[in-house]
């Protein structure tokens, strides 16, 4: 049955390649992220294979427009089934870079950003007695390396957010389900977001070397959309078989 379906982060990589799988599936999209060209670019691309979606322009850090985001999507398709907490960013560095304004957007961005998600979709779902949240963390969520401990952190806290979420829904009764999907090195243009030379040296060596294309981490992402509804697949990881 077709599903609406929300995600942030859109307009490129992860989103973009997980928005035209779920639209070749059949389901409603509604795709948001800041660059309105690329957002209109896609609502095009994925309407001219006969699929149907919609965007709206959203700032995750800002709480207001990521909730008319979820009055747009249920004044548009008249609910929401499923939430992706997707938009993200990795500037990594080590800590003696002293990147504190990077260290705030992270925060921003990947933590305040799935909170005000989940803030703006949960009242709907509550209402509805069902849906689904898909937060991505990443395997730097479930390690963490020289360079990345901001990132790893804003991802460690996706996961805690996300079980929290997940046992308060069960007790609930809401029939709400939660995702995290952690992928590995997939070729995308996060590390564009990296401004220390010596940590985007090292980054762009590791996806030269290992990357696989997005659109695996999209078919993940439509195995937990399309379990049955009795059964919530919570954690997804996925990355390069090569990747060590
Ligand atoms: N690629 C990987 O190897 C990898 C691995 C593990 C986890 N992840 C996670 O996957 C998610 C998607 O990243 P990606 O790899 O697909 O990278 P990407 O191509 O750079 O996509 C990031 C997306 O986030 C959006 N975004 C950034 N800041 C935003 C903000 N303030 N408000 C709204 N949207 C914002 C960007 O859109 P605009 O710039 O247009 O706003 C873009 O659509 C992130 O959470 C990332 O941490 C990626």
């Amino acid at each position: 049955m077709s599903k609406v379906i929300v995600i942030t982060g859109a307009s490129s990589g992860i989103g973009e390649a997980t928005a035209k799988k779920l639209a070749a599936n059949g389901n409603q999209i509604v795709v948001s992220a800041r660059r309105e060209d690329r957002l209109q670019k896609l609502v095009s691309e994925i309407k001219a294979v006969g699929g149907d979606a919609s965007y709206q322009v959203t700032d995750v850090t800002n709480k207001s427009e990521v909730a008319e985001l979820a009055k747009f999507a249920v004044k548009t398709y008249g609910k929401i089934d499923v939430w992706m907490n997707n938009a993200g960013l990795m500037p990594q560095s080590t800590l003696d870079k002293y990147k504190i304004d990077e260290w705030d957007r992270m925060i921003d961005v990947n933590i305040k950003g799935v909170l005000y998600g989940i803030a703006a979709a949960l009242p709907f779902m509550r209402e509805q007695k069902s849906g689904q949240f898909i937060n991505t963390s990443s395997v730097a969520g479930h390690a963490v390396h020289p360079g990345g401990s901001v990132y790893s952190a804003t991802k460690y806290a996706v996961r805690v957010i996300s079980e929290g979420l997940r046992q308060e829904e069960a007790i609930a009764g809401s029939n709400i389900r939660v995702s995290v999907i952690s992928p590995g090195a997939v070729a995308t243009e996060l590390p564009d977001t990296i401004s220390d030379p010596e940590t985007k040296k090292r980054v762009d060596k590791l996806y030269a070397d290992f990357a696989i294309d997005a659109e695996r981490v999209a078919e993940a992402v439509a195995y937990a959309v399309e379990a049955p509804a009795d059964t919530a697949i919570n954690e997804i990881v996925i990355r390069p078989t090569t990747q060590h």
